[in-house]
């Protein structure tokens, strides 16, 4: 056969293959996140998330500790409280849960970059990620709190804040308030696109926050849609986002790669509770095998051109990456 060009020729050995290597990968942009719930002395398996656990302030330090060893140096922080009302004042409160665990990571570990996750609905009493105006979640009567919580994640020790409510302006009324109090400094990754998902399930049943009525669609996005998930990203950096993300992420990398055409932050890609259990489930039946899984799976979110990379699989992927699987 006369063939000139054969693209099976960059693919005949492994040196060959690493050195035209399109996507590279590694630890420093990927985030692990974290839950810490109200109490003292527990480590408790979340049922849906083998392998996944609630930490309280003083039981987290094993994992912070495993995930630096790993070269995995930023968390996210999900706060599990005792106690929740109407209009999830656990949020904002200065002795809340995640801003106990920032107090206390801040010091035991100062080297890592702690993000945290703004948001009401796993402290309002009916799940959801506002204040209700009847059975409505009002949007604007929510910024307040919002803002307010960011501040109190700030005034704790965190690097940045991570709104995932998807009210209309908060991204703006976050950072208005945290400029305001002198944390001119503090980034805003904004979940800007999120969508309504099924793939959420696992997080609800490990956070104790599904919605006691209705659902989320009236704010998260419908995932019939694309366009608007680039309005959300360009309105979002209009109003100081400094990071975008996309959630979640492996039904949405199409939408990784359309918004990086339309944006020029960073991006990350969340790949949710679901996405893991899934993984899990179908290594734990013999089905798949987990670790080429995790493996392909990050690297697609890389490819479709996310920079940052959320999931609860980030030390075993740092793993990976440490012998050369991928990379
Ligand atoms: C809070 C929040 C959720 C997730 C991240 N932040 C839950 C939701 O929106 O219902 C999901 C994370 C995951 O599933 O891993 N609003």
């Amino acid at each position: 056969m006369n063939l000139t060009i054969r693209p099976r020729r960059l693919r005949s050995g492994e040196n060959l293959r690493k050195m035209v290597r399109e996507t590279r990968m590694d630890p420093s942009s990927l985030i692990y996140p974290l839950f810490v719930r109200e109490g003292s002395g527990i480590k408790e398996e979340i049922p849906t998330m083998p392998g996944q656990y609630r930490y309280t302030v003083d039981t987290m330090g094993e994992k912070l500790e495993s995930l630096q060893n790993a070269g995995v140096t930023s968390v996210m922080f999900f706060g599990i409280p005792d106690a929740k009302d109407e209009v999830g004042s656990g949020a904002y409160a200065a002795n809340g849960i995640v801003q106990q665990a920032l107090r206390r990571a801040r010091k035991d570990f100062p080297e890592m970059y702690l993000i945290t996750d703004v948001c009401m609905c796993e402290y309002t009493s009916h799940g959801h990620c506002g204040v209700l105006h009847g059975h409505e979640v009002d949007n604007d009567r929510t910024l307040k709190l919002l803002a307010q919580t960011a501040l109190s994640h700030a005034e704790a020790g965190a690097d940045m804040v991570a709104p995932s409510d998807m009210m209309d302006g908060r991204v703006a009324a976050i950072r208005s308030t945290l400029d305001e109090h002198g944390f001119i400094n503090t980034p805003i990754m904004s979940y800007a696109v999120k969508y309504a998902s099924a793939f959420y399930g696992p997080f609800r049943d490990a956070a104790g926050s599904a919605p006691s009525f209705g659902d989320r669609k009236s704010y998260q996005m419908d995932y019939h849609n694309s366009r608007e998930g680039i309005k959300e990203a360009l309105l979002d950096v209009e109003e100081g986002a400094d990071i975008i993300m996309v959630k979640p992420a492996m039904s949405y990398l199409d939408m990784v790669a359309k918004i990086r055409q339309e944006v020029h932050v960073p991006i990350a890609s969340y790949s949710v509770s679901g996405e893991y259990s899934m993984i899990k489930a179908g290594a734990a039946l013999g089905y798949i095998d987990e670790e080429k899984i995790i493996c392909e799976t990050a690297a697609s979110a890389f490819r479709a051109g996310c920079d940052i990379y959320l999931t609860y699989f980030a030390e075993d992927i740092a793993g990976y990456m440490a012998e050369g699987k991928i990379g």
